[in-house]
Parts: C-alpha cells; sequence; structure tokens
C-alpha cells in the first residue's frame, strides 16, 4: 500500500509541507492505552528544528486528536493526528528546476504535474511530524510493556560517538537530547562540522544506530514478513534514508564465522548470546537479545550552491541555484523519525504474535 504501513497495526499518513495540515491516523490500536498529550509533544520537540544546523522554518507544530481518544484513552478505533503548517513561504519554490537529490524529478513523472510542489511536497521531511506525533502514543504503550526504544548518531563523517553500553541506560540518556549523542564531546564535534558546512552553503550526512530492547524471542514472519524486512521498510520510508543494516551489517563482509556467530549459553534457566553481532535477530526471527541497526542518512539534496539540473518544464538542461529554508544536515531530526517508525513496528510485530489486545496492560 501507498502511504498505509503495517499489519496488525496500521499508519496511515497524509499531508503536503505547504497544505493546511499534515496529519497520521493509526488503526488497529489496543483500546485502553493512555494518551498523554504531553509525550506527544515531547516527541514533536525532538524532532523540532533549532540552531544553526536545521532549518530556519519553525513550526509550532500545534496537533489536534481527532478521533480514537475518549477520556485520555484510545478507544480501539482509528486515532488521527493533524498537525497545522503555519509557517509555509510558498513563493520560495519554482514549478520546473529539479533540485539533485530531491523527488521533484520523480514526481513529476509519477504524477503527471499534478503534484503540489511546494516545499517538497508530499516529499517533504515536514511530513514526518505527523508520524513522530502518532507513534509517540505507541511508544509510551511500549514502554509499559517493558520495550524501550531508542537512537542515536553513530557517526557524523569521521566523527563518531560512542556505542550502546548499557541500553536502557542509554535510551533514558537520549530521551531530552535534541542532539542525539551518547558523548557530549560528539555533540560539539558534530554541530561545528555541520554549522562550517552550511557557511558553504553545503550540507552533510551520516548514521544512526537504534536498539530496541525488551523484545521478546519468536517475533517475525519468515520468509517474506521478517523482523528485518519488515523494520528496513518502514525504516526506508523516511525521506534520505539509503541504507539500513542490522548487527554488524556490511561489516559481516570483513570477519570470519567465528568472530560474526555470537555463542550462546543457558544462564539461570535462560537462554543469553554472549555477544550480539546479529543484532537481536536470526532468521527473521527476533532471538531476546537487543535489537540492533544502523541507518545511513544521506546529506539534505537542498544545498546552496549552484548545480546543474533539468528543467522539466522547459526541457532544457541548466545551472539552478535554489532558495528557500533547509536542513543543513538531517540526521540529528530523522533519529526522532527512525524511534518513531522503528516503535511503530515493533508494536505491529508483536501485535501480530500476541494479538489485538496485546499493547493494553492493566
Ligand atoms: C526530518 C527531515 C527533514 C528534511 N529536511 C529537508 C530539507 O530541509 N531540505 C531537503 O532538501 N530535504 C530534506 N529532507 C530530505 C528530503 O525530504 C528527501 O531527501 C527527498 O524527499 C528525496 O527522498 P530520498 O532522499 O529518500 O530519495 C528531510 C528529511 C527528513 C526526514
Amino acid at each position: 500500500m501507498k502511504n498505509t504501513l503495517g499489519a496488525a497495526l496500521t499508519l496511515t499518513l497524509f499531508g503536503e509541507s505547504h497544505g493546511p495540515y499534515i496529519g497520521a491516523v493509526i488503526d488497529g490500536l489496543a483500546p485502553g492505552l493512555d494518551v498523554n498529550e504531553e509525550d506527544v509533544r515531547h516527541a514533536l520537540d525532538m524532532r523540532r528544528p533549532s540552531g544553526k544546523i536545521s532549518t530556519k522554518r519553525r513550526e509550532p507544530d500545534n496537533f489536534t486528536v481527532t478521533s480514537g481518544v475518549f477520556r485520555g484513552k484510545t478507544t480501539g478505533t482509528p486515532l488521527c493526528i493533524i498537525i497545522k503548517n503555519e509557517n509555509a513561504i510558498s513563493g520560495d519554490y519554482e514549478y520546473g528546476p529539479a533540485r539533485p537529490g530531491h523527488a521533484d524529478y520523480t514526481a513529476h513523472v509519477k504524477y503527471h504535474g499534478f503534484e503540489d510542489f511546494r516545499g517538497g511536497g508530499h516529499f517533504s521531511g515536514r511530513v514526518t511530524a505527523a508520524i513522530v506525533a502518532v507513534c509517540a502514543i505507541v511508544r509510551s504503550a511500549l514502554k509499559k510493556k517493558g520495550v524501550y526504544v531508542g537512537t542515536h548518531i553513530s557517526n557524523l563523517c569521521s566523527i563518531r560517538d560512542r556505542g550502546f553500553a548499557d541500553p536502557i541506560a542509554d535510551i533514558e540518556l537520549l530521551y531530552n537530547r535534541q542532539f542525539p549523542t551518547l558523548m557530549e564531546e560528539a555533540e560539539e564535534q558534530m554541530k561545528s562540522a555541520a554549522e562550517r558546512c552550511a557557511e558553504l552553503g553545503d550540507s552533510l550526512g551520516g548514521v544512526l544506530e537504534t536498539v530496541i530492547v525488551g523484545v521478546p524471542a519468536g517475533a517475525g514472519e519468515p520468509f517474506f514478513g521478517t523482523f528485518e524486512g519488515e523494520m528496513a521498510k518502514a525504516v526506508f520510508s523516511v525521506p534520505a534514508v539509503k541504507g539500513v543494516s542490522f548487527g554488524l551489517g556490511f561489516d559481516f563482509a570483513n570477519v570470519f564465522g567465528s568472530e560474526a556467530n555470537d555463542e550462546l549459553h543457558y544462564e539461570n534457566g535462560e537462554v543469553v548470546f554472549d555477544k550480539n553481532n546479529n543484532g537481536g535477530v536470526n532468521g527473521g526471527i527476533t532471538n531476546g537479545a537487543p535489537i540492533l541497526f544502523k541507518t545511513v542518512i544521506k546529506p539534505t539534496p537542498s544545498i546552496f550552491k549552484p548545480q546543474k539540473t533539468v528543467d522539466f518544464v522547459k526541457e532544457e538542461t541548466i545551472i539552478h541555484t535554489i532558495r528557500g529554508r533547509h536542513d543543513p544536515m538531517i540526521v540529528h531530526r530523522a533519529a526522532a523519525v527512525v524511534d518513531a517508525l522503528a516503535a511503530f513496528t515493533v508494536a505491529d510485530i508483536l501485535t501480530v504474535r500476541y494479538g489485538d489486545d496485546w499493547l493494553y496492560s492493566e
């Protein structure tokens, strides 16, 4: 399906960057889940642009829960949140010149010229605010079930953050970090690299690392509904994501089987893995270890340097310099979106396994 994700739980997304509203609907949520608007506000704050390394388009993200909630709890019927777009400058966008790396040209081909191109339209990072808003409710419900999700910036160019050490403590540490690194030095270095790059009119990409703790062994539907496949599908829907890998990922190519394998043993009757190179998944099924995956976010396509492209209205090759307000890097803001979709997907997979009311706890 095009703008709907999920099986037992579904997430449907709508809206455009410069339309009146963006929004999302989650269907299949168990009744009785707490809906705390503060959680939604906090999640939106984590995604909100700030400082010199983010777009100057600052939206207050005023949202309304339009359905699916009664007396502060989910009803079990479709839950919809809409968010007003209040700070759009549509005059900055011209129809015809295709920004290299953006979806202007591909959207034009697919939608035959009827697409709302203002601010990137449906392909704008702006639309991801609605994902973050509805998934905040799922994330809180997961927490009550002992399932925690967190994402940090693993590296920006050659500047590295430390990896997860004590995942639950690290997730707690990341909770209020709008620039989600585990080490403050990494934040300072990454921000100053991004600021230098922005002064040159250019942009930077980076790698996010996500951990999900508390997922029981046995979830995932091989062959075609594997845990990795479903998660990757969700994460690949985030604009600017160009790769997702689990555990050692592409580094599996550089080690022997004897290093790659995660040895296991019994400890007080429980199966325990000595290490977690497989990112918590074997055969597409969770093994009970923390889920670990990485996501690469490309540099923001809209940069302020002249570039060769096409004007698909005039049908000519041009040298184009863009206008508008853009993020010199997307990585830190995308972390909140990856967290949101990771929470949604794990809740969906666990609802498939344990039934419609699984997410509800007394
Ligand atoms: C939170 C977020 C903010 C983004 N901000 C911008 C932006 O300011 N300028 C831009 O050109 N792209 C931005 N993007 C990325 C584009 O939407 C994306 O690169 C484009 O739709 C093309 O899709 P693709 O990169 O997945 O191929 C942002 C993405 C996200 C997730």
